[in-house]
């Protein structure tokens, strides 16, 4: 007698191919339900994830949440310049979601155990596991459980005649969806190691981007991007065609030393150009409109939105709270920005909104609204107990 249904969380990549023989062989079920979520990673990584998932699984399930992704959470990371340790984040926006839809099938195949193929190592098992736990499901996670290396799973997948697009002299582990790219593992676990350039595939390298500067002007109403270049875009696809703009200036790499939640350093690549460009042109936006306090303020709220949604503690209460201070600062987000991509940089270029709080009128060099003798009362006080404190010391 078999253990029934067990519903597994599948990207078609190394560790969750050799998961579906294991599940049985190893853990005793009877039957493996695969799911992919597409979240925008390459169609083509999704098509070869239903192939494969319908070639080797029980039954197999592809379910579309791209336009949710985009809606549900890098929206929200956008309004909260949502970044980890510098870099705009990626792949913990899109655990939180994918787990719902492994537990939505799950319940609908009356499984109460879900898998997964993170490793016992790194930040994914925490997210899925959190999603998992609340909805009351129990948890297989064969990486973990077996302590088992690449080596050996790309054995064992060549075994079971399971096709896998990694190989040995390559044996990176990509995460992928439409707002970053992660690549890790292998070669590059060595962080004194300088990365190929053919691990990326987002980017081209700077060196070899045009000579000539692109500039792209990106509208935003309330905290979103709604246009690009003049032309109205859902955010979906103005990310889409953002990332291969940006992407061909060699805008959006990251390698760096990352603070793992277990507290594990490691050393981790990513390519996000949409990601630069629109952070980058949101942060500028909301420097003309939001006061030096709001700014100041959101500064730590972001910090701390960002610190949780890294965890995947989507259901914390602080981060709906958080969420919420965001949302209304957001309201008078709404104008122009205009950037300019060059050989991996970007520069804003200008910026204009009907909320800003820039005048002209009052700032000029030119200009004689403000009677700049008051200035003087002002500056009569202004850093008053600093200027005792110093005299004291003499
Ligand atoms: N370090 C990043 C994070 O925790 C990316 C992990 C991506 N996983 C991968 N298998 N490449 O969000």
């Amino acid at each position: 007698m078999g253990k029934g249904k067990v519903v597994l969380a599948f990207s078609g990549g190394l560790d969750t191919s050799i998961c579906v023989p294991l599940l049985k062989e190893h853990y005793g079920y009877d039957e493996v339900i695969t799911v992919a979520v597409d979240v925008g990673q390459p169609e083509s990584d999704i098509e070869k994830a239903t192939e494969k998932g319908k070639l080797i699984a029980d039954r197999h399930y592809t379910i579309d949440v791209k336009e949710r992704f985009v809606n549900e959470y890098i929206l929200p990371s956008i309004k909260a310049n949502g970044s980890y340790e510098g870099y705009p984040m990626g792949t913990a926006l899109a655990r939180p979601l994918i787990a719902e839809e492994i537990v939505k099938i799950a319940i609908k195949e009356g499984a109460t155990t879900v898998a997964h193929g993170c490793t016992g190592k790194g930040n994914d098992q925490l997210r899925f596991d959190f999603i998992f736990r609340s909805a009351g499901m129990d948890i297989i996670a064969p990486m973990r459980e077996m302590n088992l290396t690449r080596e050996w799973e790309i054995g064992y997948a060549q075994e079971h005649k399971i096709p896998v697009s990694v190989v040995r002299e390559k044996p990176y582990s990509i995460d992928e969806n439409c707002w970053s790219r992660s690549i890790e593992g292998g070669v590059l676990e060595n962080p004194a190691f300088h990365p190929p350039d053919d691990i990326y595939a987002w980017t081209v390298s700077p060196k070899d981007a045009p000579d000539t500067p692109e500039e792209v002007r990106i509208d935003f109403e309330q905290g979103v991007p709604v246009a690009l270049n003049g032309e109205k875009l859902t955010p979906y696809a103005l990310i889409q065609r953002l990332n291969v703009i940006a992407g061909r200036n060699g805008v959006g790499r990251n390698d760096m030393i990352e603070d793992r939640i277990l507290g594990l350093k490691a050393r981790e690549i990513y390519e996000h150009p949409a990601a630069t460009v629109l952070l980058a042109a949101h942060r500028d936006l909301e420097h003309l409109v939001l006061t030096r306090q709001e700014l100041a303020f959101k500064h730590i709220v972001d910090d701390k939105w960002s610190e949780l949604g890294y965890m995947g503690l989507v259901h914390e209460p602080l981060f709906a709270a958080l969420s919420a201070f965001i949302a209304t600062t957001q309201q008078r987000v709404t104008g122009t920005v205009d950037a300019v991509l060059y050989k991996g940089s970007v520069t804003v270029a200008g910026r204009s909104s009907v909320s800003g709080l820039y005048s002209d009128e009052l700032v000029s060099f030119d200009s004689t609204v403000l009677d700049q003798c008051h200035a003087v009362g002002f500056s009569t006080y202004f850093g008053l107990q600093a200027r005792l404190h110093k005299n004291l010391k003499k």
